[in-house]
């Protein structure tokens, strides 16, 4: 039963003591969550990896990527696992590394060396160590501004992979013209654009997020139409259509902290992934919170890790034989931590 569940991991973690140490990210369930050492963003969860050295055994409650970048911010004899390899993200995914290269190479043939690459932590550690190896930086929602910023100072253009959301939301809001950005489609080998590609800043790869673009323009207007006192909130990973019609944007942490902020009785309307909107709506029932789609938004995989994995993953560690430990090769891991260490370095 659940009650037993519970009951195993809260001994679990007891007998394992500081040995242990379990992040959790605030898109993971209840169930899970109540169980974290610590919680937060995607770029608090790495820098909280980075800092702790107590722990041997990381049972990171997030997705593949987030538990690649803890192996890579963490000692050898520090080991992460996750608690399901099912949990995986469908934006990381769209940047795969055999085409980053193939564009890399053509964008090398028309800009010579006046491009610098990004990635959002969203990626693979291949990614980021073709990013890490190609002098560029990672970034995560919270500190974009700063690192495009950054960017911009090193070079006169940048490849911003996997989400073409967050890149076009982050230059867009810097000032920078949507005639100076343009996609790159992988499959066409080219850039989208009608403008002279000479003029370009801003080269976006094709990926988005399947959970955040499940906010669309018709949601806003629906919201704007019932509730004229609703404030809208969203993601930056969402299109730059509807970020344009919301009131806010901001990084998973800066909506926490919008809506920790506001005062009782004011109305918002969330985009953003499903579990943190319900937490939200119970954390501040003094204050209406609703999701921005009435279909809510999962991520689907953030939510393959359940209670009944966590404890599996515990029990293993337990026994003596951990499963689905997650090791980054050594190579990759070595250029992958040169593009978060220079992101760590700028905020
Ligand atoms: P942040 O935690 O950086 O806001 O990212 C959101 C997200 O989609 C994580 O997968
Ligand atoms: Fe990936 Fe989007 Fe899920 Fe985050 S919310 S893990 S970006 S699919």
């Amino acid at each position: 039963s659940k009650d037993e569940m519970e009951q195993r991991v809260r001994e679990i973690k007891q007998k394992l003591g500081k040995s242990l140490f379990i992040p959790g990210h605030h898109y993971q369930k209840d169930e899970v969550i109540q169980f974290a050492d610590a919680t937060g963003d995607s770029l608090q969860l790495a820098q909280i990896s980075a800092r702790n050295k107590a722990a041997k055994h990381i049972v990171f409650c997030g997705v593949h990527f987030m538990a690649e970048t803890a192996d890579i911010l963490t000692e050898d004899t520090q080991n992460v696992y996750l608690p399901d390899m099912r949990a995986g993200c469908s934006m990381a995914d769209m940047a795969d590394i055999a085409q980053t290269e193939a564009a890399w190479e053509e964008l090398q043939s028309i800009y010579g060396d006046t491009i610098i690459p990004l990635t959002y932590v969203n990626s693979t550690a291949d990614i980021k160590a073709f990013v890490g190896r190609n002098g560029g930086a990672a970034v995560t929602s919270s500190n974009a501004k700063h690192i495009v910023e950054w960017a911009l100072t090193q070079k006169e253009r940048i490849l911003f992979l996997p989400d073409q959301h967050l890149g076009r939301n982050t230059a867009y809001d810097l000032g920078i013209p949507l005639s100076q950005m343009a996609v790159w489609n992988p499959f066409a080998k080219k850039l989208i654009t009608e403008e002279n590609i000479q003029d370009l800043k801003i080269l976006l790869w094709k990926g988005h997020c399947s959970v955040h673009e499940n906010f669309t323009v018709q949601n806003i207007i629906q919201i704007r139409s019932e509730k004229k006192d609703m404030k809208i909130i969203v993601h930056p990973e969402c299109s730059r259509e509807v970020v344009e019609l919301s009131d806010y944007s901001g990084s998973t942490s800066y909506i926490i902290n919008m809506l920790e902020k506001a005062e009782p009785g004011t109305q918002w309307a969330v985009g953003t992934e499903m579990n943190l909107v319900n937490r939200l709506a119970q954390i501040h029932n003094d204050k209406t919170v609703i999701s921005l789609n009435p279909q809510m938004c999962p991520c689907l995989t953030m939510n393959r890790i359940d209670l009944p994995h966590l404890l599996w993953s515990l029990e293993c560690i337990e026994e003596g034989n951990p499963i689905n430990r997650i090791k980054v090769a050594r190579e990759t891991a070595e250029e992958a931590i040169l593009a978060l260490d220079r992101m760590l370095a700028i905020v």
